[in-house]
């Protein structure tokens, strides 16, 4: 009713209508089980009014569908959607009056991948570019177990020093090691999250690759290898 009311009197240009801005990161990462939040935030130079209203929407990746609303907060009530990919998963995060209108979706899927908009009005702040943000739900995995070659570089003055290249899937790096004491070189930049690490124990190396899910270590001695240097 009240939307009505304020929709009418725009209509017959009672308000001026003026821009509100949104905005959302444009990419988010959610493991798959976990909950995924979905910022929004936004500026309207009015005040916020008990008109103000959100709406999020969902397309899935690669569906030339229409976009589905997956919920709507108006009049300070939310409304989630009985679209029953998204039933009882949304959940409202937001606060209208510090300019958040963020909601979080519990037990994400693979399914759930794909564009979700979020859509601000707060009459008469009425004209909005609704802002996206690209989700994308990850398996939760181990990494890779490094492959670790070693060769003998130089030796002087009782040093066995040798040159690793540790290697995970397409990313590797590569280190100067002693005994003890490794030095990093090359190393090329993960976009898996997966992380690099050469040590040296006891004439022991240890290539390691790691994310926040589990590190993998494969150990190399080079105590063969220094057998021709005279320590
Ligand atoms: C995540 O997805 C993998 C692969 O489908 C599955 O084995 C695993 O159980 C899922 N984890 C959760 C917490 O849903
Ligand atoms: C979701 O996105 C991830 C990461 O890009 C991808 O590995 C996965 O295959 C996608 N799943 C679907 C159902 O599109
Ligand atoms: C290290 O190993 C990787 C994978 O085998 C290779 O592509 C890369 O060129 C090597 N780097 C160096 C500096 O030898
Ligand atoms: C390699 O050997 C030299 C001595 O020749 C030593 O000073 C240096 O610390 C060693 N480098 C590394 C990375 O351990």
């Amino acid at each position: 009713m009240f939307v009505l009311l304020v929709s009418t009197l725009l209509i017959s240009g009672t308000f001026p209508a003026t821009a509100i801005d949104v905005f959302t990161p444009p990419e988010v990462m959610v493991e798959n089980g976990t909950t995924g939040v979905l910022k929004c935030t936004f500026k309207s130079r009015e005040v916020i009014s008990s008109g103000a209203s959100v709406s999020w929407t969902f397309l899935a990746e690669g569906s030339d569908a229409s976009p589905v609303t997956i919920f709507h907060y108006s009049a300070g009530w939310p409304y989630r959607s009985s679209t029953p990919q998204f039933k009882e998963r949304v959940e409202w995060i937001g606060d209208l009056n510090e300019k958040d209108a963020s909601i979080k979706l519990t037990k994400m899927q693979f399914s759930d991948n794909g564009t979700y908009a979020c859509d601000v009005k707060n009459p008469p702040d009425i004209e909005v570019m609704p802002a996206h943000t690209q989700l994308r739900v990850v398996m939760k995995e181990a990494p890779p177990i490094p492959q670790v070659r070693v060769e003998l570089l130089s030796s002087a003055a009782g040093f066995c020093n040798v040159s690793v290249n540790c290697s995970a899937n397409d990313i590797w790096a590569s280190y100067t090691c002693d005994h003890a004491h490794c030095t990093q070189g090359e190393i090329t930049t993960s976009l898996s999250g997966v992380n690099i690490i050469v040590t040296a124990t006891n004439g022991i190396i240890h290539c390691s690759s790691s994310n926040r899910v589990d590190t993998k270590t494969q150990s190399v001695p080079t105590k063969d290898l220094c057998k021709s240097v005279c320590l």
